[in-house]
């Protein structure tokens, strides 16, 4: 049987694991494929580099757009990353020559994803991004393929592995914020940049992707609200933890009477939900659909075997000539639907507070909320230090956004109020 060639650019974390697997499960693979998977190039920025894999017999490319134009390349498998440069150059010159596009760059689909599928449909190729979202969980598949009968309402889910192991590790040894993430990094979990991580940036290129399937719509990726976990700190942990909370990275794009809500933001989530025992690098995503009801997948979200598995199941599809449309539908029928700004939306809060502990402060920042008609559903201070700093937790009944803000603005001022107000949203329990 004919084999389905492939080129590889990049062999970090993902590309070096891709190729691990594919020769790890040859046979398995060949007979899923109808057909073997062959790696015949592979381009990389430093060619001594030792890999831990085997490379030889494989045409090395300095450049990465050689594999766009490499005959014995019909796929072009890109697992550089970044939204634009060599990743985003190396998509369209691929594309353009007519030849089948493998990634597992969330940032280059978030941001230019409509563009290449216009250009893809064009020239009659695929553009296959399984590893994208959600490292090892087929949840592409899953909203595109298995719920493309349904109107799908909400899309909601642990988006970054980086964030949840760090979120986790926090909670259960007590360790520092910075000593968790040089872990993620060495365990090949974090972005090139951890910032895209731990400021959000990466679990909302991966809501944009899901947002776009689900609502069949163009998302504007400059459009979405992002908040990361640098502020939360080991207090806010336990007090989540005091109330029944677990406090997690959710992105979540949702319908709402105006349009869409897309954004991605700590969360504190009720312990008896099933997405708050969701830790360490594992991902979970809740879809829920009008005919399906509510789907929710749980798998390791990052890593190298993970995101190789997506990878090499989109090369078997192509190697079987499955081919689904890259939005689930073509470019042209994608809307343009108005997002909802986040001041619009209501939920509970959750609020510290570090104030000097002295006569008069809970009154005066009491009566701040009265006057933005917001309502407390518990408060929590612990201990006395008179004259000195004392954390003070307030939790909200379900407020518009733009009522908090104000009176968090109100509030910040006091002068017993020492730092900015902390502010986590509430997921109903
Ligand atoms: P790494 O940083 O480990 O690897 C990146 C690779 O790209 C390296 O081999 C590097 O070469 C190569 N590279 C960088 N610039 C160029 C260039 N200009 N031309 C050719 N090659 C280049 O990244 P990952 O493997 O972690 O990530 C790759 C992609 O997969 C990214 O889009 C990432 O977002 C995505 N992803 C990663 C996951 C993970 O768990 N790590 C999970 C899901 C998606 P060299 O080695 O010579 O420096
Ligand atoms: N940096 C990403 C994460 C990799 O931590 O989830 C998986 O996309």
């Amino acid at each position: 049987m004919k084999p389905l060639k492939i080129g590889i650019a990049g062999l970090g974390t993902v590309g070096a694991g891709v190729v691990k697997l594919l020769a790890a499960q040859k046979e398995l693979i060949a007979a899923r494929a109808g057909r073997p998977v062959m790696v015949t190039a592979i381009s990389a920025r430093d060619k001594s580099r030792d890999r831990g894999v085997k490379l030889d017999g494989l045409t090395w490319h300095d450049d990465a757009l050689a594999l766009a134009h490499d005959p014995e390349v019909e796929v072009v498998v890109e697992l550089i990353g970044g939204s634009d440069g060599k990743a985003k150059a190396l998509a369209e010159a691929a594309i353009a020559a007519g030849k089948h596009f493998v990634t597992a760059n969330k940032a280059l689909l978030a941001v230019h994803g409509v563009a290449l599928a216009r250009a893809a449909e064009a020239n009659n190729v695929t553009i296959a991004y399984e590893a994208a979202v959600a490292g090892g969980i087929p949840v592409i598949k899953a909203l595109r393929e298995g719920l493309a009968a349904n109107k799908v309402s909400r899309v909601a889910g642990i988006l970054n592995g980086t964030c949840n192991y760090i979120l986790t590790t926090m909670r259960e040894d007590g360790r520092d914020f910075a000593d968790v993430l040089a872990d993620a990094q060495a365990l090949g979990y974090a972005e090139a940049d951890p910032s895209f991580d731990i400021d959000g940036v990466d679990a909302a290129h991966k809501l944009a992707i899901l947002a776009g399937l689900a609502f069949g719509a163009r998302i504007d990726f400059a459009k979405l609200h992002i908040e990361g976990i640098r502020r939360i700190s080991a207090i806010d942990i336990a007090f989540a933890e005091e109330l029944g909370y677990r406090i997690k990275l959710l992105g979540i794009a949702e319908q709402t009477e105006a349009g869409i809500s897309l954004r991605v933001h700590p969360t504190m989530v009720p312990v008896e939900k099933p997405i708050a025992i969701v830790d360490g690098v594992f991902n979970a995503v809740l879809l829920e659909g009008d005919f399906s009801g509510p789907v929710f997948l749980r798998g390791r979200g990052a890593g190298e075997g993970p995101t190789a598995s997506a990878v090499v199941a989109d090369l078997i599809d192509i190697a079987r000539n499955i081919r689904v449309p890259v939005w689930g539908m073509e470019e042209s029928a994608l809307e343009d639907l108005p997002i909802t700004p986040t001041s619009e939306l209501a939920s509970a809060y959750f609020v510290r507070l570090s104030v000097v502990d002295e006569p008069g402060v809970l009154a005066d920042v009491t009566a701040i909320l009265r006057d933005h008609g917001i309502s407390l559903e518990s408060m929590i201070q612990h201990g006395r230090a008179p004259g000195e700093a004392v954390p003070i937790v307030l939790v909200t009944h379900d407020t518009k956004e733009a009522a908090v803000n104000a009176a968090l603005a109100g509030i910040a001022a006091l002068p017993a109020v020492l730092e900015p107000p902390a502010l986590i949203r509430i997921e109903p329990k």
